[in-house]
């Protein structure tokens, strides 16, 4: 449009020019116009070529790309797919593992919870068992895992060890283990005394209350060689004992009343099956057994308590011998069957070898038996061998009521040989040592006795 405006405004500028002015001005116009019209053209033509040169360049870039787009897709794409596949494989694969791995956990805790369920029922079972048993816990099977005893043997163990016991109290128990235990110290025998009772009466005879305190405070009482000994901390009962009587080759093992924590304490962890299969009742037994107490002592005397309790127990695993001292009263006498009913069973289920030495009659009224004390004393012996099996030995001595018992427990001390009461218990001593097998002897010469022994 602008030529064609030029030429009009040209023509209207030049209203005197003349035709050959005007023809030469319109046809110089229209060449200019023509020129201005071919160089549009060109240009016009120019820019097309240029378009179309570079639509055609974009169009081979398009071609090229698509080419390089189909190689990428072809060729390292597809590698990166399956790179990123593989690579997304093993990450499953790792998760997989992990969840098996898991799956087993879960499956070990379903174990672990199985089994506390099934331990737990045994418990229950268990501790219903001893409910119904009303309380003779006792008496539970002994598991083959338990310690063996071993019988007295001359090539093996010569150290005898006797239970003072009788289920009714006060009938002389610890008295008479106290200075039965003094006599045969006279006699030359190293004697161990082991108080099983936790009233502590055999250790309150032997040792002052300060005395008793200390060793309390030390933990040096049968109760922390029990608790540790179950704890299976293999305690040696020759650190618990202490020596006493006066050329202190006999040793006492003491007891206070914190027995009575300690009882309970080990009733409960063996109902609770708190140390695996270990048994209570053989603690005492297992310890007895060693060198390490039959090269130290000669014979052992435990006093028992007046109940079934797990001290009770471990006395009569330990034992060879059963000595029971009787009050020679109608009401005391009747119970002596009750009580060997008792100990069968425990002779039984726990004990094959444990036999009954002697019962011994206490607190007679005089040097002589009276005529109504032989004939209760001849029917106890009848009516004991109808409930044991076999033959229950009376023993020939019996001790007196005598003042000077009571006097010498005052001082915490037993009988001295200057007592008139001393020898009625060497002559029982000497009778113990007689119901025992002959291997079963003193390892010192009893010279201090011959002075004081009445034969
Ligand atoms: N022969 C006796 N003469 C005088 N007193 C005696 C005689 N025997 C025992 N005693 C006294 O009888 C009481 C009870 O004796 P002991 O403590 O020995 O009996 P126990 O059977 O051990 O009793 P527990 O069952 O309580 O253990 C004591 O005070 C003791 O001094
Ligand atoms: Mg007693």
């Amino acid at each position: 449009m602008l030529p064609l405006q030029f030429a009009s405004n040209i023509l209207a500028q030049a209203p005197t020019w003349t035709d050959k002015e005007v023809i030469g001005t319109v046809v110089s116009v229209a060449v200019a116009l023509a020129s201005l019209f071919g160089i549009a053209i060109k240009f016009a033509t120019g820019a097309t070529r240029r378009r179309a040169l570079k639509a055609e360049r974009e169009r081979q870039e398009l071609l090229n790309e698509l080419e390089r787009l189909k190689t990428l897709v072809a060729t390292s794409s597809l590698e990166d797919v399956k790179q990123q596949l593989a690579e997304a494989r093993q990450e499953a694969e790792k998760h997989l593992k992990a969840a098996e791995g898991l799956k087993s956990s879960l499956d070990d805790v379903q174990a672990a919870v199985d089994q506390h369920q099934a331990d737990l029922g045994t418990e229950r079972r268990r501790i219903q068992r001893a409910l119904n048993k009303d309380g003779q816990t006792w008496n539970e099977k002994v598991l083959s895992s338990a310690p063996d005893f071993k019988a007295l043997d001359p090539e093996g163990r010569c150290m005898p060890v006797i239970s003072v016991l009788n289920l009714k109290g006060g009938v002389g128990k610890t008295t008479i283990t106290a200075n039965l235990g003094a006599a045969l110290d006279a006699l030359g025998y190293r004697v161990l005394l082991i108080d099983l009772d936790l009233q502590g009466s055999l250790t309150g005879l032997y040792l002052s209350e300060n005395e008793q305190s200390k060793l309390d405070e030390e933990s040096h009482l049968l109760a922390d060689f029990l608790a540790s000994s179950f704890g299976a901390e293999s305690p040696n009962l020759l650190d618990y004992v202490r020596a006493v009587l006066p050329d202190g080759k006999s040793a006492l093992v003491p007891t206070t009343d914190n027995l009575a924590y300690a009882e309970t304490n080990l009733t409960i962890r063996w109902l609770l099956r708190e140390e695996g299969n270990r048994d209570p009742r053989f603690l005492l037994m297992k310890e007895l057994q060693l060198k390490r107490i039959t090269n130290q002592y000669d014979i052992v005397l435990l006093d028992c308590p007046p109940i079934i309790n797990v001290c009770c127990v471990n006395a009569l695993a330990a034992s060879d011998y059963l000595l029971i001292p009787i009050l020679p009263s109608k009401q005391a006498t009747s119970r002596v069957p009750v009580l060997l009913k008792r100990l069968k069973e425990f002779r039984d289920n726990i004990n094959a070898e444990l036999k009954i030495m002697g019962i011994l009659a206490n607190r007679t009224q005089r040097s002589e038996l009276t005529y109504s004390e032989e004939n209760r004393l001849t029917a106890l012996r009848n009516e004991c061998k109808d409930v044991w099996g076999t033959d229950v030995p009376l023993f020939d001595t019996f001790i007196r009521q005598s003042a000077e018992i009571r006097a010498a427990e005052d001082e915490h001390r037993p009988l001295q040989p200057d007592n008139e009461t001393f020898p009625i218990f060497e002559e029982l001593a000497r009778e113990v040592v007689s119901r025992l097998p002959t291997f079963c002897h003193a390892s010192t010469s009893p010279e201090r006795s011959a002075k004081g022994v009445t034969s």
